[in-house]
């Protein structure tokens, strides 16, 4: 089976991590993996990675735009169910210490599998294709760029139009049109909108509620261009900043430069986490900030690594990263602001550019 492989280097890359994790094959079935890995993802399909060769299941619905489509692995259509396939395509017989995505294999999958390759061991792992995926190449780091300009440029207009009176709900609904009308095929999320007391809401749903004078109004925004996610979040005050206002947010703006300052390849993503933190612990804020840092940022919006004091992950170069810490106070509103960065040695380099001292409108 001769795969096209010559100037695609991600099968090979996890052939590289097979070799090191001694496996034998690797059974990948997450949509996202697949994208990344053959460059195809279909709504059902699966591939098979050994190590000097891979396979890619599909079935007929996409059988010329597999054809077209992926690379690294040569392609194979089922006529019957994906299970069939499994059961009666001696090519896909497995053999070994066989890898699957243990988090994305359904129970079900796995039993048949097993039950099909008795031979085989099953090893359960996570975060392997993820984390080969999280170092971005440099055209992936451009299209993200893209993505952040875009994103950028549909803020700065959000920004000119912000006024008492306009409805989140319908704000939500031009952020999606910009994005569009300047090359996205769409958002990356849903957008959050948030004003008022429900800027206290980390991950508020835009709803009917109309802006006022005195609100903060968060805008966490991203699209995806070429099939790469941007992920972006300002806040800004209605008319003056009361003094509280102006303090919470210079709270969190130090704990998101402190943060930028120090990440850098090497680092644990734990203790990039607690330089954001503790600044935020020490101002009597820490349980108002509730969620982790940040997260990877690629073909989805939220990919490996966490950022997080829940979990240590070792920051590579070309990793993408948001860093976005937020202060939330209940029935008062909140603050968040979220750049996305790359990790380089020695530092980052901050990919986003719209402006973060505090805009009074
Ligand atoms: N846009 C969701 C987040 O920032 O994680
Ligand atoms: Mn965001
Ligand atoms: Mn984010």
């Amino acid at each position: 089976m001769r795969a096209r492989t010559r100037d695609w280097k991600r099968v090979a890359k996890l052939q590289a991590e097979m070799r090191r994790r001694k496996v034998d094959a690797f059974f990948v079935v997450r949509a996202s993996n697949l994208h990344y890995l053959f460059n195809f993802m279909p709504s059902s399909g699966f591939g098979i990675v050994w190590p000097d060769h891979a396979v890619f299941v599909t079935d007929f619905r996409y059988e010329t735009a597999a054809h077209n489509a992926v690379r690294g692995a040569k392609v194979i259509i089922h006529r019957g169910t994906l299970m069939d396939e499994l059961k009666k395509n001696r090519h896909l017989r497995l053999e070994g210490k066989v890898a699957i995505e243990a988090d994305h294999m359904t129970v079900d999958f796995f039993e048949a599998l097993k039950s099909f390759n008795q031979h085989a061991q099953l090893q359960p792992l996570i975060n392997v294709v993820e984390e080969i995926a999280a170092c971005k190449e440099l055209e992936e780091l451009a299209k993200i760029q893209q993505a952040i300009k875009i994103t950028e440029r549909v803020l700065s207009e959000m920004v000119g139009m912000l006024r008492p009176g306009l409805m989140e709900a319908d704000l939500a609904t031009e952020v999606r049109y910009r994005h569009r009308k300047y090359g996205a095929t769409g958002d990356s999320f849903d957008a959050i909108i948030a004003s008022g007391k429900n800027s206290a809401l980390p991950h508020a749903e835009p709803g009917k509620r109309k802006i006022q004078k005195g609100d903060f109004v968060t805008f966490d925004i991203g699209c995806v261009y070429e099939g790469y996610a941007s992920d972006i979040t300002r806040t800004f005050v209605i008319g003056k900043a009361t003094p509280k206002q102006r303090k919470i947010y210079d709270l969190v703006l130090r704990a998101n430069q402190k943060a930028i300052r120090a990440a850098k390849a090497g680092m644990d993503g734990y203790d990039l986490d607690k330089v954001a933190r503790d600044i935020i612990t020490k101002a009597g804020y820490g349980r108002k900030f509730g969620h982790g840092l940040g997260h990877g940022v690629g073909m989805e919006v939220h990919a490996f690594p966490r950022v997080s004091r829940l979990v240590h992950t070792k920051l590579k170069p070309n990793m993408v990263i948001t860093i976005e810490p937020g202060v939330y106070i209940p029935g008062w509103g909140g603050v968040r602001i979220e750049d996305d960065i790359r990790i380089k040695r020695g530092g980052c380099e901050v990919m986003t550019s719209f402006p973060k001292e505090l805009i009074e409108i």
